[in-house]
């Protein structure tokens, strides 16, 4: 068969069981032209006739497994990407998490971090706050499936579009947090000694991550299942301290896993209490819930 040819049925299903089985990501024939178009060029580069080639390649190398990861996950980011995320974190977040436990480091993942800006921007946040609040200690790590994009979060260079939309909405903390001239652009020192990335599938139990006191999952539970999300979520549960905070992305409604369509307080300690002091908690906790969805979505 010829590359420009269709893939018939039976390859374009194994593809995509080959994209779940390696990312736990979702897809189906209304994905086929996208997913055809990520592949296309790397199958050419093989020098392989078709993507029935390119199946039985994918079969015996891990290798060529980093590179379809790369290949066929989403990686779209921004510096403060949702604004009133951010509003929420500097305004109400940090002030509380400090009243309470300053003195302690402050544990922060971005769980999909993707070529790294949620996880710096999530720095710059921290080093603002401590302009006024010097005893802040913090520690940051960004996980994403993808070597490929966690090189790029790791080098922290930026340009283009990532540094325009910065620069046009908090044109301030460029001269602070990054070096170098206009055309190559570099997270600075300051950031760099809080923050780490690593590699990290969202459907393995992180056994060595945590416990946080922040979460942010944002715009990746979109592409899994809800069965895929369930998992995901119990694994993050795992990681975070009790009292923590997880913040999903805006567009991602956790309605039939949670009542909250954009973030949720998870206060994991309910998972140790008895049966009985859970029944008597269900009620406040009811009530504890409402007031961190108004907190965070307000
Ligand atoms: C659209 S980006 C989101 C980036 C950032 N969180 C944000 O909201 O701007 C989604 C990221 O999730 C990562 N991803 C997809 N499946 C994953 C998995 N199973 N485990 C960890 N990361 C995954 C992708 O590699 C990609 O970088």
């Amino acid at each position: 068969m010829d590359i420009d040819q269709d893939a018939e049925l039976s390859v374009r299903n194994a593809l995509f069981d080959q994209v779940r089985r390696h990312t736990g990501i979702a897809m189906n024939e209304r994905k086929w032209t996208m997913l055809k178009g990520r592949l296309r060029r790397r199958i050419m580069t093989l020098g392989l006739p078709d993507y029935r080639d390119y199946l039985r390649v994918l079969d015996g190398s891990t290798d060529e497994v980093r590179d379809f990861i790369d290949l066929v996950t989403t990686n779209e980011t921004s510096f403060f990407r949702t604004p009133r995320i951010w509003e929420y974190l500097a305004r109400e977040f940090l002030p509380r998490w400090a009243a309470k436990r300053m003195g302690e480091p402050l544990r922060v993942w971005s769980a999909a971090a993707s070529s790294g800006e949620e996880a710096w921007t999530t720095a710059m946040l921290c080093e603002e706050f401590r302009l006024q609040h010097p005893a802040l200690r913090y520690a940051i790590v960004g996980t994403d499936i993808s070597d490929g994009i966690l090189a790029n979060a790791r080098a922290g260079n930026y340009a283009g579009r990532s540094m325009e939309s910065l620069r046009q909405q908090r044109p301030e903390l460029v001269p602070r947090y990054f070096r170098g001239d206009s055309a190559a652009i570099s997270v600075n020192e300051a950031l760099r000694s809080h923050v780490s990335f690593r590699r990290h599938n969202l459907y393995d139990v992180p056994r060595d991550l945590g416990p946080f006191d922040l979460v942010l999952l944002r715009n990746v539970l979109i592409y899994f299942d809800l069965e895929g999300q369930k998992a995901v979520l119990a694994n993050v549960r795992r990681a975070m301290r009790p009292g923590a905070v997880l913040i999903v992305g805006e567009s991602e409604s956790l309605s039939r896993v949670t009542a909250s369509p954009v973030a949720l307080a998870w206060d994991i300690r309910a998972r140790a209490l008895s049966a009985a002091r859970a029944r008597r908690r269900r009620a406040g906790r009811r009530r504890f819930a409402g007031r961190q969805r108004r907190e965070v979505c307000d």
